[in-house]
């Protein structure tokens, strides 16, 4: 019963098709793409006819190849392949390996036959996903060797390639890249990946705001404080330090993911629920940010950096003591930043966004803060100033509370404030898929909606450049250090430019509160 929903709720079949990963024995894949289509394959969301075919540097054969992917099947669905050990075993026997050096034109020759063979052998035909599982370096190399040897013609079946963020580097080497797949794919055959759109919670943001009658009338200026947007880590870069170095917070969750958050929670109602009205509506989000001048960044962009610390008697590495940073390093492993739309619905209104690592906790949440009745005729009475909230919680206890005052059970007017609070976790009937499940499922079957579109990747690059580009030339603009297990810098609060407003400590579950 539940699959025939799940069936006949999807707009468009799953057609039978070939999932090429470049870089399938690299993390991203073993961690996250395997388990997602094994976990599509265990809710009989693909097609019959399927297959899976892995490329990487390593030389291996089919059935080395299959004990690999069993094995990380086993280390990252292991709850599923757990419950199902013949449903994996079946897997398996969709799953495909060619070796293929990526800088190495001519492989791509020898890939092409592997795929015509394998497509003749499987009668599957010629629809392929290209998962781009690699190095960005490699994102334009490996698209110029498919258009090279014709594996992006459409005249056989459909083809798709599906890009990781970075998506670029700046503005100015995102339009080159987008220039050189464009040589070779069109804008529907290009999926730009961000996983928090494919987050049941960001999508649901969406749902809160359009289909309930007592949420979009309050959701602007007039009735709209400031809006803060949070995403922190408890753990600090790890083994990524080489990638992260050359990165930093800005461009690696704010560029994208939070910027695509705040779209989301910003965007005007779209006239229908398709792809293209969705995404013009972020779009103009993203094209209406207010351009942060050099001179104004100091003022508006808060940058970090952890450093060692004393946690619990244990040393807890500074980000310059993590394998592969520069010992000197001034990447931002914590920014915290105030943004405004210049727009109809929120002209002035703020927007606080901060992300960092080695923070106190995994939260990541937006939160709205409404403006104060007009009068406020309990407030000498008030044991907590009552304060009204919206809180939409992305993870963890992902749900929506509502903040607002209540009064005290007693003979006085005492006035606290409760919040009420829905959890998804109470939704029993429901498991909230991974992002990369619903994304790749989407990809599948041609629906870019939850993907992020060219110009939505330039606007924001458009933004965040002069930010990044100031702190790189002025050496003036201070780079914080903060202590491990803290929430970032202290002069985070100073964006608030009021002295009794700091940011929204998070906390971990709603029924905590
Ligand atoms: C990735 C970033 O895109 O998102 C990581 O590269 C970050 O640095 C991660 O840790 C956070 O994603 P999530 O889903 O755990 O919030």
């Amino acid at each position: 019963m539940e699959e025939t929903i799940k069936k006949s709720a999807r707009k468009n079949p799953v057609e039978s098709q070939i999932l090429v990963i470049f870089g399938s024995n690299g993390d991203l894949s073993r961690r996250k793409l395997l388990p997602a289509v094994f976990q599509l394959y265990l809710d009989n969301l693909l097609s019959e006819n399927f297959a899976i075919v892995g490329t990487g540097s390593l030389e291996k054969d089919e059935v080395a190849n299959r004990i690999d992917v069993a094995s990380a099947l086993l280390e990252f669905a292991k709850s599923r392949t757990e419950e199902f050990p013949d449903k994996m075993q079946d897997f398996l026997q969709h799953v495909y390996y060619q070796k293929v050096n990526n800088q190495a034109e001519e492989d791509f020759g020898v890939l092409k036959a592997y795929i015509d063979n394998l497509s003749a052998k499987l009668a599957i035909p010629k629809n392929i996903i290209y998962y781009f599982s690699i190095p960005p370096f490699l994102y334009e190399v490996v698209a110029a060797h498919l258009i090279k040897h014709g594996l992006n013609t459409e005249t056989d079946g459909w083809k798709r390639i599906i890009v990781e963020k970075p998506f670029g580097y700046s503005y100015d080497t995102a339009i080159d890249l987008d220039t050189k797949l464009r040589s070779g794919f069109n804008e529907d055959q290009i999926y730009r990946i961000d996983h928090y759109l494919g987050k049941e919670t960001v999508q649901n943001i969406m749902v809160t705001r359009f289909s309930n009658g007592f949420f979009e009338p309050i959701w602007n200026r007039k009735y709209v404080d400031r809006i803060e947007i949070t995403a922190s880590e408890k753990i600090g870069v790890g083994n990524r330090g080489g990638y992260y170095d050359s990165s930093g917070a800005m461009r690696d969750m704010i560029q994208n993911h939070l910027l695509q958050v705040l779209a989301v929670v910003a965007m005007e109602p779209p006239s229908i629920f398709e792809s293209e009205s969705i995404r013009n509506e972020s779009v103009k989000v993203l094209q209406s940010l207010r351009p942060i001048k050099s001179t104004e960044v100091a003022e508006n962009v808060v940058r970090g950096q952890y450093i060692e610390t004393y946690v619990d008697d244990q040393v807890q590495k500074g980000y310059r003591q993590e394998k592969d940073v520069a010992p000197n390093s001034r990447t931002e492993t914590f920014v915290a930043m105030r943004v405004f739309i210049d727009n109809w619905r929120w002209n002035d209104i703020p927007f606080y966004i901060r992300t960092g690592k080695q923070l106190p906790a995994r939260v990541t949440e937006v939160v709205i803060h409404l403006k104060p009745a007009p009068h406020q005729l309990f407030k000498q009475r008030c044991v907590a100033q009552s304060t009204n909230m919206i809180i939409l919680r992305i993870h963890p206890d992902a749900g929506v509370a509502v903040d607002f005052g209540m009064k005290i059970p007693g003979a006085s007017y005492k006035v606290q404030n409760v919040n009420m609070a829905f959890h998804y976790s109470d939704l029993a009937q429901n498991k909230i898929s991974e992002a990369y499940e619903r994304l790749l499922l989407d990809c599948m079957i041609g629906d870019s909606t939850l993907y992020a579109r060219a110009d939505a990747v330039k606007a924001s690059w458009k933004f965040v450049d002069p930010i990044i580009q100031a702190w790189k030339n002025n050496p003036d603009i201070p780079l914080y250090f903060y202590e491990c297990n803290t929430w970032g810098p202290k002069e985070a609060n100073q964006l608030f430019g009021r002295s009794d407003l700091k940011w929204r400590p998070p906390f971990k579950k709603f029924k905590d509160e």
